[in-house]
């Protein structure tokens, strides 16, 4: 019962907004209309009738709180809801963990926002000044950045991890007049003496001897910098392959609520410790792996690694005395430099702290369905719907992705948005 709710509950994460602005209400409408073909089809229809007006009055009276894009709305109607159609929403036979917030909020955009976004973005890709951007990343990320930058506003953009510099122009696309701030050991402009890379005109550079982790940052100065008196309206980008554990933790301390994790491997995977493989519990679909070789989710696993580059068998994912969680019982930092044995007792407490500070989780769909971007490597049963379904390719082609080379498909790990704020007590 639990999971189904709690399933339910990933569904609605295209739900939508309370705020009272014309556009809010009219998807509340939206929302509202189809909330009453759900329950009349199985027969409910007066409650469900009495139920939407009161949905249409009470957000009336709602107001988002937040200058972005996160919607107050009451996360126990959604659930009860999404209950009816959650199984839509589930991810294939092997589940998908995902992190819970504090009050079940989400995004305030919704997939037709994300498809209009793509049909702006693709012209803009097309630009990128690293064409080939091995080891960085793909298409799929630079849209998601570029879409959450764009759709929030900040007023200053920090990079953790900025390789030859296309993150960094990515940001400078959504935001052509804000500040950015970039944090990387080598400087982008290093890599201009052998091919292409971006440096950028108004960007403060703690690269190359001024380098400093995000850790040792001195904020407060770096804020005063840059005129910023609200650190709500600042956006952090992490591409660094730090634990993202210790991450959220700098990031609380240093008193930033937007978040973004390029890579958020799943479990079993990758090279340090991720929000999804933190959050990967029993109570969560998808959680709390069977490392008996005998089991369905071994022989689902076999089967699907024969499909998937990047699939994960049960062998792989299981370590000495059946460990499953972070990779093989293990929390990797630094590009797995660090590689320290947990126990289930502290990542379940780990996963308690996540959840104690997050206001939202929110994982950047595949742009489209891998029979379109023909991509082979991550296991589409174990990443939410793409914004461009399998089969659609009328779609497809008409935002200019039938363009794009193959390999810029390739790199997806559920680039994740967070919301965070420190634990109520
Ligand atoms: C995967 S690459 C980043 C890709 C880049 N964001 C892009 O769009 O192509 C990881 C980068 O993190 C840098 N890095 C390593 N340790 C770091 C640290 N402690 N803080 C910030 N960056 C770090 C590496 O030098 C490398 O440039
Ligand atoms: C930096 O930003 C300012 C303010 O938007 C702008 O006037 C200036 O041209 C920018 N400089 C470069 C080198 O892009
Ligand atoms: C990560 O580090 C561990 C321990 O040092 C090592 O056994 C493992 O092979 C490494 N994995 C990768 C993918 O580099």
């Amino acid at each position: 019962m639990l999971e189904r709710v709690l399933s339910a509950r990933r569904a609605a994460q295209f739900s939508e907004g309370d705020e009272d602005d014309e556009s809010k209400t009219r998807k509340n409408i939206f929302f509202a209309t189809r909330v009453t073909n759900q329950m009349s089809r199985i027969g409910y229809l007066w409650p469900c009738l009495l139920l939407c007006i009161f949905l249409l009055i009470a957000s009336i009276f709602i107001h988002s709180r937040n200058f972005v894009c996160v919607s107050s709305s009451a996360p126990y109607y959604h659930t009860n809801f999404f209950a009816i159609d959650g199984l839509d929403s589930d991810f294939g036979s092997l589940g998908v963990p995902w992190c819970r917030s504090k009050q079940g909020r989400t995004v305030e955009w919704t997939s037709k926002d994300l498809v209009k976004g793509l049909e702006e973005f693709v012209p803009i890709y097309e630009t990128r000044p690293i064409i080939n951007n091995l080891y960085g990343m793909g298409f799929d990320h630079s849209f998601g950045l570029w879409f959450i930058a764009r759709w929030l506003k900040p007023d200053l953009m920090i990079e953790s991890g900025a390789f030859k510099g296309h993150s960094t122009w990515v940001l400078r696309q959504a935001m052509p007049d804000k500040p950015i701030v970039s944090l990387t050991p080598r400087h982008p402009e290093k890599y201009l003496k052998k091919g292409p890379a971006y440096v950028d005109g108004n960007c403060t550079y703690f690269a190359g001897k001024d380098f400093v982790d995000f850790g040792s940052v001195n904020w407060g100065s770096v804020m005063k910098k840059h005129g910023i008196t609200d650190r709500n309206r600042v956006l952090i980008f992490f591409d660094d392959h730090q634990n993202e554990l210790k991450r959220l933790k700098q990031a609380l301390k240093a008193g930033f609520h937007h978040i973004v994790f390029e890579d958020n491997y799943d479990t079993g995977t990758g090279d340090h410790y991720s929000l999804r493989q933190m959050c990967d519990q029993f109570y969560i679909r998808g959680g709390g792996h069977s490392c008996f070789r005998d089991s369905d989710e071994a022989r689902i696993r076999i089967k699907r690694k024969k499909f998937w580059e990047k699939a994960v068998d049960i062998q792989e994912l299981c370590g000495p005395s059946e460990a499953w969680w972070g990779v093989r019982g293990q929390m990797r930092d630094d590009f797995n430099h660090s590689n320290k044995a947990i126990s289930y007792k502290e990542h379940f407490q780990n996963s308690r702290f996540v959840e104690s500070v997050l206001d939202v989780y929110w994982e950047l769909p595949p742009v489209a369905g891998p029979s379109l971007t023909h991509q082979t490597r991550y296991d589409p049963a174990r990443a939410s719907s793409p914004i461009v379904e399998d089969g659609r390719f009328g779609l497809f082609q008409r935002l200019g992705l039938s363009r794009l080379e193959t390999s810029v498909f390739n790199g997806y790990t559920q680039m994740v948005y967070l919301q965070i704020s420190e634990p109520e007590s």
